[in-house]
């Protein structure tokens, strides 16, 4: 019986451990082919702004339109409509977090 308690428990483990953790950020960008100065110039490494991320990103209205697909849009709504920053959950080098979970539960999209 103990055995098998620890089996199952061992095979928990396993199944939590399996949970696929997203790339980060600017690895992913690595795999399109980009590397640190596509997003930090060539100078001492900053944090990037909003306006270097929408220099390839083209826009908030264009983004909207990539996600306009969930019933409710990251790109497009009241909160980053007013002054929204790419870093409210897009996130380089630390896994991205989505801003609206403070408030809203069972939002339709993760990051
Ligand atoms: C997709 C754009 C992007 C790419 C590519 C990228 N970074 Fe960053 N980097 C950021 C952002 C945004 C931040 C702010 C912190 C965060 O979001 O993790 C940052 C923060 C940093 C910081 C800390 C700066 C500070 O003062 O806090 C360092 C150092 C850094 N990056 C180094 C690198 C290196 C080295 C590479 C290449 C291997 C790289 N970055 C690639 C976007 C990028
Ligand atoms: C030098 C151009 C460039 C810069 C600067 C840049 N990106 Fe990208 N980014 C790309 C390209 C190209 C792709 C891959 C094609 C696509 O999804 O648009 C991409 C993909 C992404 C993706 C989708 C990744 C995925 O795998 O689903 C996100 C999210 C993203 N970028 C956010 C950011 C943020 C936030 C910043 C600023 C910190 C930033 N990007 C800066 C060019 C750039
Ligand atoms: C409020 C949180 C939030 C902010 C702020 C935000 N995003 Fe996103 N972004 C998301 C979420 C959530 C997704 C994934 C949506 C999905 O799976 O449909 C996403 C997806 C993306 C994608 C991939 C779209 C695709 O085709 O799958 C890109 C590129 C992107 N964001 C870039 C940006 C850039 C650049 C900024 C700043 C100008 C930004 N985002 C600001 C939450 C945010
Ligand atoms: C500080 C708390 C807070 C945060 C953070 C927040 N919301 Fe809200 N949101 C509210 C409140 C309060 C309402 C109005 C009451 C309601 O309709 O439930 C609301 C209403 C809404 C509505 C319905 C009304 C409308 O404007 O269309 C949507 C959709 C929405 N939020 C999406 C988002 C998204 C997406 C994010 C993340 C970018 C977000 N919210 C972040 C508090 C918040």
């Amino acid at each position: 019986m103990k055995v098998l308690a620890s089996l199952c428990l061992a095979l928990l483990t396993l199944a939590l451990a399996a949970e696929p953790a997203r790339a980060l950020l600017a690895d992913r960008h690595k795999a399109n082919g980009m590397g640190c100065a596509d997003c930090h110039g060539e100078g001492p490494r900053q944090p990037v702004e909003t306006d270097k991320c929408l220099s390839c990103h083209e826009s908030w209205e264009a983004l909207a339109k990539r996600t306009a697909k969930n019933k409710m849009n990251p790109h497009d709504n009241h909160v980053v409509n007013a002054n929204g920053e790419c870093n409210q959950c897009h996130h380089a080098h630390r896994p991205s977090e989505v801003v609206c979970a403070q408030c809203h539960q069972d939002l339709p999209f993760k990051l």
